[in-house]
């Protein structure tokens, strides 16, 4: 193919990946985003195959229609709690796909340009690193292996001491291979260098992606995972160099760097720092206050009928949805109860915390399945001033969210992190099952408050009774 043709092709699918991540920001323009977006991955592929020559027309469309198959069956099939191990899963083939591209293109001939050894060097790492970390991610995640934090004696220096000698590894890899003959010779060693090295770096590469994410407690993984596939973007840019091939440098930047920014914002979101994720230990902390001990608080407990009658009774509603809501599958009885509530002439409005549940999206995902109008929800900054107004907030499996203790409490855990101003409330009505603490593993003060009332069960159970009770007032 006309090499000027296939780079314009390039930009031209270039251009949709980025038109495609503007449009994913609007919850109204994302499906379109992701096709446009999948568009411009197919005119990549395609122009690609064709360049090089490798398959002809009729392999291309087989290998579409096989692709699109699999795709269709894992969108309709993998249940939406399940879609953080997906994605986990997803990422780790991208990670071990640029481990494969370095370590074939080294194989194949030793590059003599620095900068090609150096770009193979860190395919090769960074690929490993995310293909056995995003693996290990899924394996907690999906339970296979345990979810706890698997913590043991000098964990980090031998991490960092791993690290190192990869590290060196890549130096000789890139360095003259005659003068690291002469250097192993002297020591005897002389069948470690060429592709003995590529291939020690590999392996060090997957230990490496075992250990960092070993002691990562399940909860955490989301995080993790979106770090895992900033770094699956790096390692594709950094093949998109090893195969002179543009579009692959800018898709990989694309991922790394929106990967890079969704960590940060979901840090934020937690107020914890990237590192302090990395190093484990939140939610393996004491079910307490943080100050040592737990405070005894004194709840108010209410029953379906009550809570239907003052639902009832009110002007404005606040909806905050949480993991619990995830976890209940209730979404669906939760638009229900919304649209019961609308037709006695309620404002129902939810609230969404940028972190509630355990991935980035969860909740809007979850009311969108159930075909809550997205003008129906509000971002945090939008709706918390909004609180002191409401009659009722309808906390509904969130927890950590909604902990004023975050606000009041500088030795709590999660002191900072930003809320939802639910307390402010004229009354607030919590739907768990327990007084349990959730993912920071402490307890909410919120439950004492005198204007806090709790509805113990199963949020679908308990919100299905209150629709029935609602209906018979
Ligand atoms: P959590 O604080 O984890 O609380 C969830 C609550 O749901 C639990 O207290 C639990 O209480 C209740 N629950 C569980 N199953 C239930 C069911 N079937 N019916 C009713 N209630 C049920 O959730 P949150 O408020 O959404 O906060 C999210 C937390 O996850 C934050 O601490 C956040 O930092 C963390 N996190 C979030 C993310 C992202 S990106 N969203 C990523 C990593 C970590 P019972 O057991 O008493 O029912």
């Amino acid at each position: 193919m006309n090499q000027d043709i296939l780079i314009i092709i390039y930009l031209v699918s270039s251009v949709l990946f980025i038109f495609g991540i503007k449009l994913l920001s609007k919850v109204k323009t994302a499906r379109m985003g992701n096709f446009i977006s999948s568009i411009g991955m197919l005119i990549a592929i395609i122009a690609t195959l064709f360049d090089k020559n490798i398959v002809n027309f009729e392999l291309i469309l087989i290998g579409v229609i096989i692709g699109s198959l699999i795709g269709a069956i894992f969108a309709l099939k993998v249940e939406m709690t399940a879609m953080p191990q997906m994605v986990a899963l997803f990422n780790g083939f991208g990670g071990g796909a640029s481990l494969l591209v370095g370590l074939g293109d080294y194989l194949k001939e030793a590059p003599s340009e620095l900068y090609i050894a150096l770009t193979i060097f860190l395919a090769i790492l960074i690929g490993g690193v995310t293909f056995t970390g995003s693996i290990v991610a899924f394996g907690k995640l999906q339970g296979i292996i345990t979810e706890k934090a698997v913590v043991y004696p000098f964990q980090h220096p031998i991490n960092l001491f791993l690290l190192l000698i990869t590290i060196v590894l890549g130096v000789f890899m890139m360095m003259d291979q005659k003068l690291v003959m002469e250097i192993f010779s002297n020591f005897g060693a002389e069948s470690f260098v060429g592709n003995t090295i590529v291939y020690l770096i590999a392996i060090l590469s997957f230990v490496i992606g075992i250990l960092v994410v070993i002691p990562i407690g399940g909860a955490d993984m989301p995080v993790v995972i979106s770090l895992l596939n900033s770094y699956s973007g790096l390692a594709a840019a950094m093949t998109g160099f090893v195969l002179g091939n543009a579009v692959l440098v800018i898709t990989g930047s694309l991922v790394g760097a929106s990967g890079i920014i969704l960590t940060n914002i979901m840090c934020k979101g937690m107020n914890r720092s990237l590192l302090n994720v990395m190093l484990g230990g939140f939610g393996a902390t004491t079910a307490s206050d943080g100050q040592g001990q737990a405070k005894e608080i004194v709840i108010k407990e209410v029953g379906s009928e009550e809570v239907a009658m003052m639902l009832d009774g009110a002007s404005n509603v606040i909806i905050v949805p949480g993991y619990g809501m995830a976890v209940a599958q209730a979404q669906h009885v939760v638009r229900e109860l919304m649209d019961e509530l609308e037709k006695r002439g309620v404002n129902v409005r939810f609230a969404i915390h940028p972190v509630a549940g355990r991935m980035p999206g969860h909740m809007n995902v979850l009311l969108a399945e159930a075909n809550v109008p997205y003008d129906k929800l509000y971002e945090m900054d939008q709706i918390n001033e909004d609180f002191s107004n409401c009659d009722v907030a309808l906390v509904i499996g969130a927890n950590d969210v909604t902990n004023p203790a975050a606000r009041n409490n500088p030795a709590s855990p999660i002191y900072g992190m930003p809320i939802l101003n639910v307390d402010k409330a004229k009354t607030a009505i919590v739907i768990k099952r327990s007084l349990k603490p959730g993912y920071a593993g402490i307890d909410n003060e919120l439950y004492g408050y005198p204007n806090c009332l709790m509805y113990f069960g199963d949020a679908k159970n308990a919100i299905s009774k209150l629709i029935q009770e609602i209906k018979e007032l």
